[in-house]
């Protein structure tokens, strides 16, 4: 089939070259021109695993072109995965879509054959009704039609997550969803060859094909971020409560967890979620249910005990150390969880600003997202080369974000370096083996 993606983002590069793994021919589009030619010259626009070699597998396949009519006429299918960032009272701002839109219903104009526009996007729940509305306002209703189907795609996991769904969810009309469903069908029958064959789930048993009506599908994808939003501040809330009974979180997690009503996973207690999903997400629902009458309280504690979980590490940090000012203060990990560079609403920086203010000297390590801070972080900020060198002499470590290379630390490493061994976890990820000989403190699980 032939599909043309809009959008070079994580959902859209994803989307594209799985496409291109399933022997679509794909035509990848972006505004911009440097991104453009570096993905032609192999080079991703951000980290994630797996893609880059993926890309080269499939290059035969993919083509990566600015917006033109060539890749929208020779389009049966258009997904549509462009950003809809938060504007600042919380609502998705839809610019960028709707001008994608707009152009492109511009180009199908003189294209006879049928399209499918496929929105990949996260939108508020009315959004490819209106799209609908502009398709039939320019007369292409017979030729062109709209869907919802969103992508529930991990970051750190996104081709695995693709390729290997829990559900595929198509809002959209008869023709859509079989249309689709074809596209779909290397999916469905799980024929992979390695290396994608190696990245099958332990017990995965393939997707369920859900089609639904659109405003349905454009509300389950916020649903379910916001529930599992939801399962973190609500965990994170009993590892408060832990600290102060004396109870330990991952014990209270997994019993809860055993239950199949409740399930195991997103119960890892720590400092709160981050990224350019779930805080964006979570907004937008609330503002969607706020313009549509209804107040969320839920969630709106949900992000509220998100924003003050973040912090949390810091006061842990006065109760041992006292006054941070003059402190040499490690912080390591910045991106908003291991696997990724992405910096987006990452509890470091909340917790780097509060230590700075409080005139603590902050050294700061991460794997793989040390370039792309250097730019948003103050001077004073010193960026070490490794885990050892942020460790040398401080007077505390913080695990803000748990990377290999910091649960794995040997603990006699750790005591020679630091002027004072204390580890604070954010992220309860250290094992009892690695902790032995250090003064260490997690969240909700005692000292
Ligand atoms: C999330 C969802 O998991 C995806 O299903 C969804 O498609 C995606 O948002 C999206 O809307 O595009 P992602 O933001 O990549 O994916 O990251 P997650 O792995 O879900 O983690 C989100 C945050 O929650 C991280 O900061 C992580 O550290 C935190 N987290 C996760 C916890 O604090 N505890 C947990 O038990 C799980």
């Amino acid at each position: 089939m032939k599909v043309t993606v809009i959008g070079t983002g994580y959902v859209g590069l994803t989307t594209a070259v799985s496409m291109a793994y399933l022997e679509h021919d794909v035509t990848c589009v972006d505004v911009d021109e440097t991104k453009i030619k570096q993905l032609d010259l192999g080079n991703m626009p951000f980290y994630e695993p797996g893609l880059k070699e993926l890309i080269q597998l499939r290059q035969d396949y993919l083509r990566f072109v600015t917006p033109s009519r060539e890749a929208v006429e020779h389009a049966d299918v258009i997904f549509f995965a462009v950003g809809t960032p938060a504007n600042s009272d919380g609502s998705p701002n839809l610019t960028y879509l709707f001008s994608a839109v707009a152009e492109t219903l511009d180009f199908i104009r003189t294209k006879n054959s049928p399209t499918v526009l496929v929105n990949k996007s996260t939108v508020p729940v009315g959004t490819a009704d209106q799209i609908d509305r502009k398709i039939k306002e320019v007369g292409l209703e017979d030729r062109v039609k709209v869907t919802s189907n969103p992508e529930f795609l991990r970051q750190g996991r996104a081709i695995q997550d693709t390729l290997y769904p829990d559900r595929i969810v198509v809002g959209g009309d008869e023709y859509s969803s079989k249309l689709l469903y074809e596209l779909y069908a290397g999916i469905a029958e799980q024929s992979f060859q390695p290396p994608m064959q190696a990245l099958r789930p332990v017990g995965y048993r393939g997707p369920e094909y859900i089609v639904v009506d659109r405003r349905s599908a454009e509300l389950a994808k916020y649903a379910a971020n916001a529930y599992l939003a939801m399962k973190i501040s609500f965990i994170n809330e009993i590892a408060n409560v832990c600290d102060r009974v004396g109870a330990d979180v991952t014990h209270v997690a997994s019993i809860i967890g055993k239950d199949s009503r409740i399930g195991s996973s997103f119960l890892q207690a720590g400092i709160g979620y981050g990224g350019s999903c779930f805080p964006k997400d979570t907004r937008a629902l609330r503002f969607i249910a706020d313009t549509n009458g209804y107040d969320f309280k839920l969630l709106s504690a949900v992000i509220e005990v998100n924003q003050s979980q973040k912090l949390i590490m810091l006061e842990k940090l006065q109760d041992r150390l006292g006054e941070l000012s003059g402190k040499q203060i490690s912080v390591l990990g910045l991106s908003f969880k291991p696997g990724t560079d992405d910096l987006r609403e990452a509890p470091s920086f909340p917790i780097i600003h509060a230590l700075l203010s409080q005139g603590a000297k902050v050294r700061v390590h991460d794997p793989v997202a040390m370039d792309k801070a250097m730019s948003l972080l103050p001077e004073s900020v010193h960026f070490a080369v490794s885990a050892t060198e942020a460790l040398f002499n401080a007077d505390a470590a913080l695990i803000v974000t748990e990377w290999p290379e910091y649960t794995s630390l040997d603990p006699k490493d750790v005591v020679s370096l630091m002027r004072r061994p204390l580890i604070i976890d954010g992220r309860n990820a250290l094992q009892a083996a690695n902790i032995h000989g250090l003064e260490y403190e997690g969240i909700g699980i005692g000292s």
